[in-house]
């Protein structure tokens, strides 16, 4: 791709291993797992390397998303868009009529702008800098009968990678609880993207009586890398 866009100061396109600073040198390695087309000048911010969801994961929560979500929803909000890989695997999907998307950090909405560009998708996808809160709430409030949420949130806290079992109501910025209720006042068809070893009681206490939630792992090389727990009338 022509790069005719400058990049604000805190992105980086790295191309070789002695420009990567150390904690993401593991994650560099694993960088065409991560997005394919790294080398057509894919951008991230350090930290953006940390939470993006590697693209056959993302393909497959899409495809997952595609064929279970209720026949009158036409519309996906992806409510923490990062850099971007989550949003281009639901794009390229072609099940919707349109991707929102929504990041708070304007270096890491860049980078999302910029990677869609590159896999060719970015006339699909709506973009909003903000909090998605309050973005669900004045600007998505007219979709919501037509909308699904997707949120994988930051995964902040103690303990995501030590604790046998992941306390989903200490989860940092945002607590199961807090996504849960900010999201059901707009729709009551989410899939949030959470550490696999999230306590699944916490999980089911959203679920109303006599109904079901699908929980499914993505795994990678025999591995569960993370879940998603999908609340309202998905069907698989
Ligand atoms: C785990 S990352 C998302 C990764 C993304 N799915 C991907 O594949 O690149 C979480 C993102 O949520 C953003 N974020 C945190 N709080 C937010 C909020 N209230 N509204 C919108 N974005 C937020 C962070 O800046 C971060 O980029």
């Amino acid at each position: 791709m022509e790069d005719l866009e400058e990049a604000p100061p805190e992105v980086h396109h790295y191309e070789s291993l002695h420009e990567v600073p150390w904690d993401i040198q593991n994650y560099w390695a694993q960088r065409y797992r991560i997005f394919s087309k790294y080398d057509e000048g894919i951008w991230l911010t350090d930290d953006a390397w940390f939470g993006v969801t590697p693209e056959p994961v993302a393909n497959k929560i899409a495809a997952d998303l595609a064929n279970s979500a209720p026949a009158d929803r036409s519309i996906l909000v992806d409510a923490f868009a990062g850099a971007g890989g989550n949003t281009i695997a639901f794009a390229k999907s072609g099940k919707w009529k349109r991707v929102y998307a929504i990041e708070k950090n304007p270096a890491v909405l860049q980078c999302a702008k910029h990677n869609a560009k590159i896999y060719g998708v970015d006339d699909k996808i709506t973009w909003f800098e903000g909090d998605c809160f309050e973005i669900l709430k004045k600007q998505l409030k007219d979709l919501a009968p037509y909308s699904v949420i997707f949120a994988s949130p930051p995964w902040g806290g103690v303990g995501y990678r030590s604790d046998e079992v992941f306390n989903l109501r200490t989860m940092e910025p945002y607590s199961l609880t807090t996504l849960y209720k900010e999201y059901a006042a707009f729709t009551k068809h989410m899939a949030l993207y959470l550490p696999r070893t999230s306590d699944v009681q916490q999980m089911a206490n959203y679920v109303p009586d006599g109904r079901q939630a699908m929980v499914i792992h993505y795994c990678v090389e025999g591995h569960s890398k993370a879940l998603c727990v999908f609340y309202g009338d998905f069907t698989i």
